[in-house]
């Protein structure tokens, strides 16, 4: 008969899968425990973009599950992983996860080791180069039959750079999604600490004078509040809130470029494989002193967009006319690929501010 595994075991996992980030630190899972297995359920309310279609969501399940290998590799810990993503609601479990003591000895997987350390940093990244050996090491790992693929570009054609731009501004024009959005946004630290979840204005670390960003939170902080939008705010709004506000080539050259996972299909297996490969990627590239910031406006767009499954409100599709194609030729894939996650990443200035961190809510978990 298979031991069981031990409270502290348990811990160890169910600590690994709160790290696991989530657009906008939302945090939409709930991970229930039983004595030799775990569920993991959908939030769809806490899920960012309520009105899409939840594929970032599928994505996280992939990362979910990538995190629960790493960290039971750790501990000798072994994880007999289920999907159930067809029909997806809140009610039933996405991922079960049967638990028990591996008889054979397994061995602990590198990457676990950035388990905790992994983050997003958006600060200015201080160089690096896709000759690094970080990136070798990534096509290397890279497996040959899965669905999704990893792409890297140091180029930023300017149709690319607009495209960009555009899903970031249809965000913000988008009564529905803004509101959305600014339910995530913390302003103080008394916010962050009360909440635990969303992402801290400390965290948005794009100018090195923090009072300067400070000051145009708090401003930011009143429009929302207020929901005080008019035309020339959101024509500034990349000064104020947006992580894309420096969109230039010089903003992106300060890194050693811009990556894009695709999949080959919109099957819920496939988006899981690419959160998976989205979760090593980003792990490896921490570990080697690699910053990664996702940049998820236009692929969360596109990649629906392209199924067939979700599009703009229709006033804002003028702003993603052509995506596909633009990502297609920019990234090199082939046809019948879907992006789904795109990110910035260069040699990171070092560590990062304790008190930029974002927090986790222990109430994810339930025990039984
Ligand atoms: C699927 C996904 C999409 C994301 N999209 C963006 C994005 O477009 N821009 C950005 O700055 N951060 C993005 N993030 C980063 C999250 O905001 C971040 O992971 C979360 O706030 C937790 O912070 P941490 O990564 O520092 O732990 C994304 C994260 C995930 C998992």
């Amino acid at each position: 008969m298979a031991k069981k595994i031990t409270v502290e075991q348990f811990t160890q996992i169910t600590q690994a899968l709160l790290q696991v980030p989530t657009p906008e630190n939302s945090q939409p899972w709930k991970i229930v425990t039983y004595t030799d297995k775990l569920e993991i359920f959908h939030q769809s309310k806490r899920a960012k973009l309520a009105t899409f279609p939840d594929d970032l969501s599928v994505l996280g399940i992939g990362m979910l599950a990538e995190t629960l290998s790493l960290s039971c590799s750790v501990i000798g810990v072994k994880a007999d992983i289920h999907y159930d993503l067809k029909g997806r609601s809140d009610e039933k479990p996405w991922l079960t996860a049967n638990l028990s003591i591996a008889n054979a000895q397994i061995s602990s997987d590198p990457l676990a080791k950035g388990l905790f350390l992994r983050h997003s940093d958006r600060r200015k990244y201080i160089g690096g180069s896709l000759n690094d050996a970080v990136f070798s090491e990534l096509q290397q790992k890279m497996l040959d039959k899965s669905p999704a693929k990893l792409y890297f570009i140091d180029q930023y054609p300017k149709d690319y750079l607009n495209l960009l731009k555009n899903a970031d501004l249809s965000v913000m024009l988008w009564d529905e999604m803004r509101k959305d959005m600014g339910l995530w946004v913390r302003f103080t630290d008394k916010q962050v600490a009360s909440t635990q979840d969303g992402m801290p204005w400390r965290s948005l670390l794009r100018n090195k004078e923090n009072w300067q960003h400070y000051v145009q939170s708090r401003a930011w902080w009143l429009s929302t509040k207020l929901d005080w939008f008019p035309e020339w705010l959101i024509n500034l709004q990349s000064k104020f809130f947006d992580d894309s506000g420096d969109l230039t080539p010089a903003h992106f050259d300060d890194g050693a470029g811009l990556g894009c996972i695709t999949v080959k299909s919109g099957y819920p297996n496939d988006l899981v494989e690419a959160g998976r490969l989205v979760l090593r990627t980003w792990l490896l590239l921490n570990l080697r002193g690699y910053g990664v910031q996702p940049l998820t406006n236009l692929v969360s767009i596109t990649y629906p967009r392209q199924l067939g499954t979700f599009d703009l409100p229709k006033p804002l599709r003028y702003l993603v006319k052509d995506d596909y194609a633009i990502l297609q030729n920019t990234y090199g894939f082939s046809e019948n690929e879907l992006p789904i996650f795109c990110f910035r990443t260069g040699l990171s200035m070092g560590s990062y501010p304790e008190n930029a961190k974002t927090l986790r809510r222990e109430d994810r978990v339930l025990n039984k």
